[in-house]
């Protein structure tokens, strides 16, 4: 049976920047309040005429040139996104294929909201290893500023753009194999988080109420109380069920959507403050793009070296989460 191994990663950040006292003129609210409930300082936003697959492909980009693969011989691509560039069809993965010239790959999105990257992850070493793919292109990208209120100061502080990827290819080699990756989800609390849009689940009198229902909305602090829950159980139990201990996590990437779960969690889980990697500071919450995007943080920090395991946590709308234990291989 073939293995999978992460390969390569890459990630597009767009250039313009919303810093806090920018928001603290938009809503009511401050720069102080901001940094103390969630650790932001900052987050990216997307130009107008830059689109959610413009951002992917910039990140796929990087990630294929860093996997020294022919982009030729990508033989399925799977985007994980909240906001699409069309919500119904075509794909954004069609469409980030094509804008790289990929050779007809199979091409899907999925939706799993902030637990994406480890969802798609999942999806590419089940291809692998079932031989169905050799190798596959995953790509979660988010212009999250397109479906948020920026009146609602409960959500427009936290959420930004941006693009992450990564190669996920076949190997024979066990010692360079994805170890194991768990996911799940409670649909029960799916009112948590939810973007009431123009679905066939949502019934508008008029298209301004359409309009409005399009952007993200969300129960913050019950949010907040489930995620820490969740994210601590997840590892708990993928470390366990693997007989790996938290001292063998060289990287502990969470999904970036507050600094103080991440702290709970770290110190439930007895992480130094080396083992965990924080990018919220600096992206805000980028959704399915947040882990890829900090994985590349550190490769391009030259901190992740070949060999060096990361232990990934993500939790987000459906509600869903995830989990993944992962030894970067690149090939050189
Ligand atoms: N500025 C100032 N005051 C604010 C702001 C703001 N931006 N937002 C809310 N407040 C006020 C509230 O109105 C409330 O005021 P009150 O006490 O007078 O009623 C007070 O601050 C406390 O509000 P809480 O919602 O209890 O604040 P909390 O400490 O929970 O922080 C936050 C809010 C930052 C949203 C936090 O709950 C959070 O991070 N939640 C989790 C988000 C998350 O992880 N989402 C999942 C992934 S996202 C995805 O899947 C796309």
């Amino acid at each position: 049976m073939p293995y999978a191994a992460l390969r390569s990663i890459g990630a597009y950040a767009p250039q313009k920047i919303l810093n806090n006292e920018e928001l603290s003129a938009m809503v009511d609210t401050s720069d102080d309040w901001i940094t103390k409930r969630t650790g932001i300082k900052e987050r990216r936003i997307a130009r107008e005429d830059e689109y959610t697959s413009d951002m992917g492909v910039e990140a796929a980009k990087k990630a294929i040139e860093r996997s020294g693969i022919d982009k030729d011989e990508i033989d399925m691509i799977v985007c994980a996104t909240i906001s699409p560039d069309y919500f119904c069809m075509p794909s954004t993965a069609t469409i980030i294929a094509t804008k790289l010239g990929l050779k007809n790959p199979t091409a899907f999105d999925i939706s799993a909201a902030c637990t994406g990257f480890v969802y798609i992850l999942s999806i590419a070493k089940a291809f692998i290893e079932s031989g169905m793919k050799k190798k596959v292109l995953i790509v979660g990208a988010e212009k999250l500023s397109a479906i948020t209120d920026y009146t609602d100061r409960g959500t427009c502080i936290l959420f930004g753009d941006g693009a992450g990827a990564a190669v996920v290819s076949a190997t024979d080699d066990k010692s360079e194999a994805i170890i194991d990756i768990h996911t799940g989800s409670d649909g029960s609390f799916a009112d948590l988080l939810m973007t009431p849009n123009g679905g066939s689940g949502s019934a508008h009198d008029s298209l301004e109420q359409e309009a409005a229902s399009c952007f993200m909305q969300m129960k913050g602090n019950e949010t907040f109380k489930v995620a820490v829950r969740t994210l601590t159980k997840d590892v708990v139990d993928i470390l366990e069920a693997n007989g790996i201990k938290g001292e063998d996590i060289k990287h502990f990437v969470p999904h970036q959507a507050n600094y103080r779960i991440i702290k709970a969690v770290g110190d439930a889980l007895k992480l130094s403050d080396e083992q965990v990697v924080l990018t919220v500071h600096k992206y805000g919450n980028t959704s399915g793009a947040s882990i890829p995007m900090a994985i590349n943080e550190i490769y391009e920090d030259g901190k992740l070296k070949k060999g060096e395991l990361l232990l990934l946590d993500a939790f987000g709308g459906g509600l869903t989460w995830g989990s993944a234990l992962v030894p970067f291989s690149p090939k050189n």
